[in-house]
């Protein structure tokens, strides 16, 4: 075995992702089933993981707490154990690539409430329920799909999405520091801008171009690029790693962000 190998071997470990029906969540499940994990991948679309290899599917909305701690339950009765999981589903909602977010007095209240209903308490929710199975084994790793948008302003996208998204930082970190008596550590990832599905429709080359200008390295990220850390969360090479956030952004924190001016009358 190689040093490489050895100090990212994932192989028989149980791993839950959700939202891995497409994005980075997909590429998180297909990674690191194809590196000998056993992958539990979850997704509310259920097409989408008929689409998937390697992996048992697991049709799931991770808005609904109890379902997410029946499914957790249920992988620790089939499989013995979780060692990781990503809690990684995520949406975006009112405002797009090449649309900026509406001003604070005008966001649509359906749109916040449908937003935190998955990208933060969906997030909880997979943490809650992780934590049960992982104390009683005293070990586990739990990875949170964050956002450079929970980390600074960004005006593409919506107020829900940069609240939700700091919460889940913050979230990251007190139960990193609660965790660790259970030796089960917790982590963030805070992507800059991928091309996944999240802004629905078809890929756009304007908006291509502007998310690219935003990043220092001058282009999007490819789901890809997230293979790194997926197997470096669930292996022992992040063995010393908790409360951490990792941005795989391109530089993207590097750049500042500005809006045009206000228009008259308003
Ligand atoms: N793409 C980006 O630029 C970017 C940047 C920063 C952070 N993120 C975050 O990455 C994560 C993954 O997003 P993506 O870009 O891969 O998007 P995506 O739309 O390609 O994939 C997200 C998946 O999550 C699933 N999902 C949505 N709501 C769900 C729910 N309630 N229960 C279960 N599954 C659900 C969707 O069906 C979809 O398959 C999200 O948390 C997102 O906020 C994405």
């Amino acid at each position: 075995m190689s040093i490489a190998d050895e100090v990212f071997d994932v192989t028989g470990t149980v791993v839950l992702v959700t939202g891995a029906g497409s994005g980075l969540g997909r590429s998180i499940a297909e990674t690191l089933a194809g590196c000998g994990a056993t992958v539990i991948a979850a997704d509310r679309d259920e097409a989408r993981l008929k689409q998937l290899h390697d992996v048992d599917a697991l049709p799931l909305d991770v808005s609904d707490a109890a379902a997410v701690e029946d499914a957790v339950s249920d992988v620790v009765r089939r499989h013995g154990r979780l060692d990781t999981v990503f809690a990684n589903a995520g949406i975006a909602r009112g405002a797009g690539l090449t649309q900026p977010a509406g001003s604070v007095d005008a966001f649509e209240l359906d749109d916040w409430h449908a937003l935190l209903e998955v990208n933060l308490h969906g997030v909880a929710h997979t943490v809650r329920a992780a934590a049960r199975p992982m104390k009683r084994q005293r070990s586990g790793s739990i990875v949170v799909t964050a956002s450079t948008a929970g980390l600074r302003a960004d005006p593409f996208v919506s107020y829900s999405y940069v609240v939700a998204k700091a919460g889940v930082v913050n979230l990251v970190r007190q139960a990193a520091l609660d965790l660790a008596r259970w030796r089960i550590r917790v982590n963030a990832i805070a992507p800059g801008p991928f091309k996944t599905n999240i802004g629905g429709g078809e890929p756009n080359a304007e908006a291509e171009a502007r998310w690219g200008a935003s990043v220092a390295l001058g282009r999007m990220g490819d789901p890809r690029e997230l293979r790194g850390l997926a197997l470096l969360f669930a292996s022992g090479a992040s063995s010393f790693v908790t409360g951490s956030v990792y941005a795989v952004d391109g530089g993207a924190l590097l750049q500042s962000m500005a809006l045009d001016p206000a228009p008259e009358g308003t």
